[in-house]
């Protein structure tokens, strides 16, 4: 019903969403902190319809960050096990929506089981075309920098460029993403892509994000497209 609103010359090229709230969800009901991320994956899955609803090509999920080790184990280690839970019961929507996944982030300290799964995934999906969904597991914008650089060094470089650095980011294979969405009201980027978000532009619903919906996305979208991007340049 909305998409005759969305200009489809205008869209962002990649999305990046930082779903914040989902322990306030669930402490607003009384509820474990655990059951606010598995609504989490839910408003995940409605997402990725409505992405592919609205053309969006590629969306990246900000999903474990490298300071979510702060957390307790049973948080992470709950997080561990809906993620496990999502990729196998979802694999048959992936193919039938052209879905494919991909991720960002240094997967040596995730569970090995958790790393082949996700493994397994990317290249059973990889030739999917509608959307890419990246999701960003123990992912950091600082470490994404620091470890892109650290290639260059063993390479033998010792002059490095923009290019040299973009290409040797987890991201090397996505444009950077023009539209980030941080929901729940915090006007924060948290450590997510600090190099690629160099012209992004930002957006804060103040919608927590186990209740983002169709309708939010929609409004976002619109948000976007009113937006005067000059890139540092004059119109
Ligand atoms: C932020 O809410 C959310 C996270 C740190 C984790 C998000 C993880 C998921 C939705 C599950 C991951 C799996 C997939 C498939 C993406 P918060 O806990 O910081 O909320 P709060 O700020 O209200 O406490």
């Amino acid at each position: 019903m909305f998409k005759k609103y969305i200009l489809s010359e205008n869209l962002p090229k990649h999305i990046g969403i930082i779903m914040d709230g989902n322990g306030r969800w669930a402490t607003k009901r009384g509820l474990p902190r655990n059951l606010g991320h598995k609504a989490g994956i839910d408003a995940v899955v409605k997402t990725i319809d409505a992405l592919i609803k609205f053309k969006i090509k590629a969306v990246t999920f900000f999903a474990f960050s490298t300071e979510n080790w702060k957390r307790s184990e049973q948080e992470i280690n709950g997080i561990f096990n809906l993620l496990r839970d999502y990729l196998a019961k979802n694999q048959n929507d992936f193919f039938e929506k052209g879905v494919k996944i991909t991720s960002i982030g240094d997967l040596t300290e995730f569970p090995q089981d958790l790393v082949d799964q996700l493994e397994d995934i990317r290249k059973k999906t990889k030739n999917n075309d509608k959307l890419i969904v990246n999701f960003a597991l123990n992912y950091g914008g600082k470490d994404d920098i620091v470890h892109a650089v650290n290639k260059l060094l063993k390479e033998g470089k010792n002059q490095i460029t923009d290019k040299d650095i973009s290409d040797n980011l987890y991201t090397n294979f996505l444009p950077d993403p023009d539209f980030v969405i941080r929901t729940s009201g915090e006007q924060r980027v948290s450590n997510f892509m600090i190099y690629q978000m160099a012209y992004s532009e930002l957006y804060f619903p103040k919608v927590l994000w186990p209740d983002f919906n169709e309708k939010h996305l929609y409004e976002a979208l619109k948000n976007f497209q009113k937006r005067d991007r000059r890139f540092g340049g004059i119109k």
